[in-house]
């Protein structure tokens, strides 16, 4: 029998080891013969350690989980080793679990299915199409591709992906610098409740890398970095290995599969800070500076690192791009609402039964992600708030759950899908707390370079506080609003410029836990 055991970090820190060195033990106790791969995890949260069993070649996986070591005698005994499903934890088949079932896996299909490092892996399940196709097409026939397919950037700004990639391609290098033009990818995923980026790394690194190699073929550029977060060492051991594996089978470095391309590409790990998310603080610390962010214009895509025109891409921006060139712009375009194509990797956090990713078509509701597929609140209260797009996200209501999950509805709502985070309070969260918090965490991070952000997040904690106590509501509630026109309208950068949401939102449709009447908004 070949068995899955995930190696990512959620399933790891859920003592995904023991339960393969158990299984292992198990098996060999019995005088079974086994194989055990350690793959990424397939996103159900909820499930894991999943532990998932191909009896015979071909006959499907049949998933178990949640798997503790402790459980594995049991399981065993039970038939585990031949796939039988009368165990209380199987679950039958893998494919067929409703939560994995019903979603539209584009970017996600190979997660948890193939092992992370197997090239043989990767390249039997489709992967490295998309480059052989780019490897055979202009830049700008590529960027053209793109551009049809509507992919707009999935760090949360939803910039459309073409039209930046055009701008670096036809951005002149800058004689006095470095003489290259770089792709950056963004791998400082900052956000509460967000890891479909680490998903990626680790669960499929190869198509990071060749979402990386095809961006290099449009814009130009031959040496890329992906700046990762310091705190994701798993997803960084696994990049690293994915990588050299890449260069000794002649995907990276000279002569590109044969051709007369080069692309290098290399690891570099951040320190902690969220504001280095920022696309020019991030140029900033990987130039070895301090991670400060730098005035637009101009734009990384006309003068980003080392002074060089730069793409700089979310991890999940370049993960769609394979299968776009793979399958067709009109491929990716089968799917999505309006402005907002393809599909988005949703994140469900906080206090939810099921935890978890699931990939869907722009447009669906977040009431099917809360209850269809998260199941409602861990705690089993009354789900009461949501917040999405990560912590300078909104906090919604119940009345705002029916909204669609498109950039535009999202922005109707004065709210955003930023990096599809999507964290769940009930009824016990005291969401002038909450607000507190957000400009708590904008003190917290802010780089400093401006004042409304440095100076105004401080006095922020302050009037929330204020507020909260009652000693002038009226006179506090106008000096809050005030403060947070002046971060929206005054910041240099989405950390101060973003604030407000969350505080607003508490405010709006929260407004009895700041000790204040309705105002009629909700
Ligand atoms: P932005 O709207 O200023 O820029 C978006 C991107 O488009 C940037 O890369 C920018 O350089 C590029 N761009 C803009 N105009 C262009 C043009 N004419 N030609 C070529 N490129 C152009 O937004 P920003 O400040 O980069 O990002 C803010 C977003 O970041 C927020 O919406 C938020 O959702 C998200 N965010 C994501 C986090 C995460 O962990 N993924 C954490 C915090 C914020
Ligand atoms: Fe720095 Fe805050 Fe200003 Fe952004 S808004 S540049 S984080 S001080």
């Amino acid at each position: 029998a070949r068995i899955y055991v995930p190696r990512d970090t959620t399933a790891l820190a859920l003592g995904a080891d023991a339960v393969a060195t158990a299984l292992a033990a198990a098996a060999e106790a019995r005088g079974e013969n086994v194989e055990i791969v350690r793959n990424g995890s397939r996103g159900l949260f909820w499930l894991e350690p999943l532990v998932e069993v191909e009896a015979t070649a071909g006959a499907g996986r049949v998933a178990y989980g949640p798997v503790g070591a402790g459980d594995i005698d049991n399981l065993v005994d039970a038939g585990l080793l031949r796939g039988a499903r009368h165990h209380p934890l199987c679950q039958g088949l893998t494919e067929h679990i409703p939560y994995l079932a019903e979603q539209q896996r584009l970017t996600f299909a190979r997660a948890g299915v193939i092992d992370p490092l197997s090239l043989d892996d990767y390249l039997t399940h489709g992967g490295f199409k998309g480059l052989q196709k780019a490897l055979s097409m202009s830049p700008r026939t590529i960027i053209d591709e793109v551009r049809a397919a509507g992919l707009r950037g999935r760090g949360g700004a939803a910039f459309p992906t073409g039209i930046k990639w055009q701008t670096v391609l036809e951005a002149p290098l800058n004689p006095a610098a470095t003489a290259a033009k770089y792709l950056v990818c963004n791998a400082d995923e900052g956000d509460s409740g967000s890891f479909a980026d680490r998903l990626v790394m680790e669960a499929d690194p190869f198509m990071l890398i060749e979402g990386m190699l095809i961006a290099a073929l449009a814009v130009g550029a031959s040496r890329g970095y992906i700046y990762l977060r310091s705190e994701y060492p798993n997803a960084h051991r696994i990049l690293e290995r994915a990588i050299a594996l890449a260069e000794q089978h002649r995907y990276l470095g000279a002569n590109i599969c044969g051709s007369d391309k080069t692309f290098h590409l290399e690891v570099r790990l951040g320190a902690g800070s969220y504001i280095c998310g920022e696309e020019t603080a991030l140029l900033e610390s990987l130039e070895g500076r301090r991670g400060e962010v730098r005035a637009k214009p101009p734009l990384p895509a006309v003068a980003g690192l080392f002074g060089q025109p730069t793409a700089i891409n979310n991890v999940l921006t370049l993960a769609a791009v394979p299968f776009i060139l793979a399958e067709g712009a009109a491929a990716y375009t089968a799917y999505g609402s309006g402005r907002s194509s393809g599909t988005m990797a949703f994140q469900l956090a906080g206090n939810i039964a099921r935890g978890g990713l699931v990939e869907l078509a722009f447009g669906a509701t977040l009431s099917t992600l809360l209850q269809h597929f998260g199941g409602g609140t861990a705690s089993g209260r009354a789900m009461r708030a949501v917040q999405v797009g990560g912590p300078l996200g909104a906090y919604l209501p119940a009345s705002q759950w029916d909204t669609p999950l498109d950039y535009e509805a999202f922005a109707a709502l004065g709210a955003l899908l930023g990096h599809g985070g999507i964290v769940a309070f009930d009824d016990s969260a005291d969401m002038a707390a909450q607000a507190r918090f957000a400009m708590e965490f904008c003190a917290l991070e802010s780089c400093g370079k401006c004042t409304p952000c440095r100076i105004g997040s401080t006095r922020g904690v302050e009037v929330i506080e204020r507020l909260c106590r009652g000693d002038d509501r009226d006179a506090d509630l106008t000096l809050l609003r005030d403060l947070c026109d002046t971060l929206a309208d005054a910041s240099l950068c989405a950390m101060g410029g973003m604030t407000p949401y969350p505080v607003r939102s508490a405010i709006d449709h929260f407004p009895a836990d700041f000790g204040l009447e309705p105002e009629g908004h909700d």
